[in-house]
């Protein structure tokens, strides 16, 4: 089904020709729009492809560009945050200026502790103005941030320690999730335990809702300390220097440290607020996500204030703080232009407001669109949305590596007709395949890998933090040339792109992109299990739930309601809450192949209630007949697979 879209197509079709044609000529114009302390050598060094770096020899600073520049350049009193935090009842705005003095205080701050240009600084913090204060704080001295989302349990933390090194951590009292108060400083404590590398210090903000005790020697007041502090000034870093880290859920279970440069990525995605948001400078851009996902980085934080807008921090959900009318609320009362969110999010309100009660409260004529990522959006839910909001409903297609859209409806360029369930065409600066076993392009329709051919745009992850092999195994050597996304889908004979799910071990929960490795390794270590399986099954809210199929070691008496209960227990404990890891079956033996790989697809297939066919190469057909029963059980209990939207 075609919508209402103004669809010339030219100014679409000549940017991305020019950016496939000569990407030097597009993102170097592109480069022009920010300021630089020294001009690039050249816009792309290809000499050690398959790495590329965007803008070597060149020379800036991202908070300068995000920040300091606005102040100087007309924007001091706009306002850059606004802090809305349901949970509290707290609001604050915050302008360009006074943001410009409390980052160059806090970086006061940070420099105090001995944080000099390269080290990293740890991020474990709640929605609150102060985390994106200390990321520009970092920004701004060239140091690397790297935020570790705030419902990963203390082990995850505690590994992300260890592989970033940092000097110094920040973090604070508590969370709030809904009515719970998370308190986030004993989950770091325990973390520290866990970790063999030791920062010299934790700066923690403290939160009237729950305060908590400093360890002394180590952890420093926030207020206490930025209000003694000396602002600092910006340092020049290199165009290729690591602005940040943010890791991403492995295959392996070892998550990977997602290496983001400071000149590639400002270019980028200054560019991508006005063409692919279609978003002017002075506008209200709200991404209701968190700072810890590649979401809130990108277009929370840096973004819509390289491009002079004005973001919104909220501290709440869609549904629950206090209704299914909040995301309206915010909308109307901080004049939000464009909004971005998970589909998850619009399931969620669809599900306590089907008919958009709430809606109807609120002005929001000036609303003009509707961003949607992180997971398949639905037709379904497409539809609802489009119906209650009369404005742009996009679905755009990216991933934490990328850090911004590959594939999008480019409302700056003229938008296409919609098709529902696609995420419409690449975003100009990439070139999409979809590629068959062998290498070889798939015909129009036809499913297979989707891969985006090298170079990748400005912007995009240069590599993994310190470790350019584990960054080449993973994703540039299936196909040479390519970088492999690890999902798979088509493209259609219009050339609209179809994102079709993952085909690694990924799951993709509620928006959020979770390792069925971390979770099966969890669940391993309990001493009644032998062996075991999570595999993803599809929900009607969150897009996909975790179930784990367990086998117990012989001999074992104590019934499979207690293992289940510890099991869930042990993956909330080493994951964390976020993996919506609640669902377990006690099953006699793993489906498994001939050469002893386990059926997990097969499984899934079972799980979703999709049809499946019995494997050739299975070694026990009626191994895959017990799972059956298992997970039609599990399925009728308590209601995984129930497909989306129905
Ligand atoms: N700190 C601590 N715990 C957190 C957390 C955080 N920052 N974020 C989530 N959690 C916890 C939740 O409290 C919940 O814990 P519980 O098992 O004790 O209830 C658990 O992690 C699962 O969270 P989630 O999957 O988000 O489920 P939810 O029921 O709390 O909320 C939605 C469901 C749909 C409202 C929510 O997921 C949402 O708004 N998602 C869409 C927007 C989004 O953030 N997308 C991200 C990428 S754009
Ligand atoms: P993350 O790295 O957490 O952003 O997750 C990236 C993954 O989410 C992608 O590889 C896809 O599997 C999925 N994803 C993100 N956006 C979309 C979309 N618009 N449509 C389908 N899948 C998506």
């Amino acid at each position: 089904m075609h919508d209402f879209y103004d669809a010339t197509g030219f100014a679409y079709a000549n940017a991305y020709a020019a950016a496939t044609n000569d990407p030097e000529a597009f993102w170097g114009a592109a480069a022009d729009d920010l300021h630089w302390d020294r001009r690039w050598d050249q816009v792309l060094d290809r000499s050690a492809a398959p790495l590329y770096r965007w803008f070597a020899g060149g020379e800036l600073n991202t908070c300068y560009n995000a920040i300091d520049h606005h102040v100087a350049t007309g924007r001091a009193d706009q306002l850059a945050v606004i802090y809305d935090s349901p949970v509290t009842g707290v609001k604050r705005r915050i302008t360009y200026r006074e943001l410009r003095d409390e980052v160059a205080r806090f970086a006061g701050v940070l420099r105090g502790l001995g944080v000099a240009k390269g080290d990293r600084v740890i991020i474990y913090m709640p929605m609150t103005p102060e985390t994106l204060i200390g990321m520009y704080a970092c920004a701004r001295i060239g140091a690397v941030h790297s935020v570790v989302f705030g419902g990963f349990a203390p082990q995850e933390l505690a590994v992300r320690i260890d592989d970033a090194q940092p000097k110094v951590v920040l973090t604070a009292s508590c969370g709030i999730e809904v009515q719970k108060v998370v308190p986030y400083k004993p989950l770091l404590d325990v973390a520290l335990a866990l970790a063999t590398h030791r920062p010299a210090h934790c700066v923690v903000l403290q939160r009237d809702v729950h305060r908590c005790e400093l360890t002394a020697g180590r952890d420093i007041d926030w207020h206490e300390a930025a209000a003694s502090a000396s602002p600092v000034d910006c340092v020049p870093v290199k165009a290729t220097d690591p602005l940040y880290i943010l890791y991403t859920s492995g295959t392996t279970g070892v998550p990977k440290g997602v290496v983001r440069d400071n000149g590639g990525h400002a270019v980028a995605l200054k560019w991508s607020m006005k063409n692919v948001y279609g978003v002017e400078p002075g506008e209200v851009f709200w991404s209701a996500s968190d700072f810890g996902w590649a979401v809130g980085h990108s277009y929370i934080v840096y973004a819509p204030l390289l491009a002079g807008c004005t973001t919104v921090v909220h501290e709440g959900k869609p549904v629950g703080t206090p209704d299914a009318g909040e995301f309206w609320r915010v909308i109307e009362e901080h004049d939000v232009r464009v909004l971005f969110t998970a589909p998850t999010a619009f399931r969620a309100i669809k599900r306590e407001d089907p008919k958009g009660t709430f809606y109807g409260k609120y002005d929001m004529s000036r609303f003009r669109a509707l961003f949607l990522a992180g997971e398949r959006l639905d037709p379904d839910t497409y539809h609802w949305a489009r119906a209650l909001l009369q404005v742009p409903v996009i679905d755009h297609w990216w991933q934490t590596e990328t850090g911004w859209p590959v594939a999008a409806n480019c409302m700056g360029l003229g938008a296409f007709p919609v098709k529902p369930g696609s995420p419409t065409k690449p975003v100009p600066g990439y070139v999409v395949e979809i590629l068959d076993e062998d290498g070889a392009a798939m015909p129009a329709n036809k499913e297979g890998a989707v891969a985006i051919r090298l170079p990748l745009p400005p912007g995009t992850l240069p590599t993994l933090w310190r470790n350019d092999a584990r960054y080449i195994e993973t994703y540039l050597s299936r196909y040479p040339g390519y970088y492999l996304t690890g999902d798979g889908g088509y493209i259609d004979e219009d050339g609209y792109l179809f994102i079709m799910g993952r085909v690694d071990d990924i799951i993709i929960v509620a928006g959020h992109n979770l390792s069925t490795g971390s979770m099966e390794q969890a669940v391993a270590s309990h001493p009644d299990v032998a062996e075991c399986a999570v595999i993803g099954v599809r929900d009607a809210l969150k897009s996909q739930l975790p179930v784990g199929l367990v086998v117990l070691k012989a001999g074992v008496t104590r019934t499979h309601d207690v293992i289940a209960t510890e099991l869930v227990q042990l993956v909330r404990e080493q994951v964390g809450p976020v993996a919506n890891f609640r669902q377990v079956a006690v099953v006699a033996r793993l489906p498994k192949t001939r050469s002893g790989k386990v059926l997990r697809k097969t499984m899934r297939a079972i799980a979703d209630g999709d049809g499946w066919t019995m494997p050739p190469t299975i070694d026990d057909p009626a191994a895959l007949e017990e799972i059956a029963v298992a997970l039609q059980t599990l399925r009728l209990a308590k209601g995984p697979g129930s497909p989306i939207g129905g």
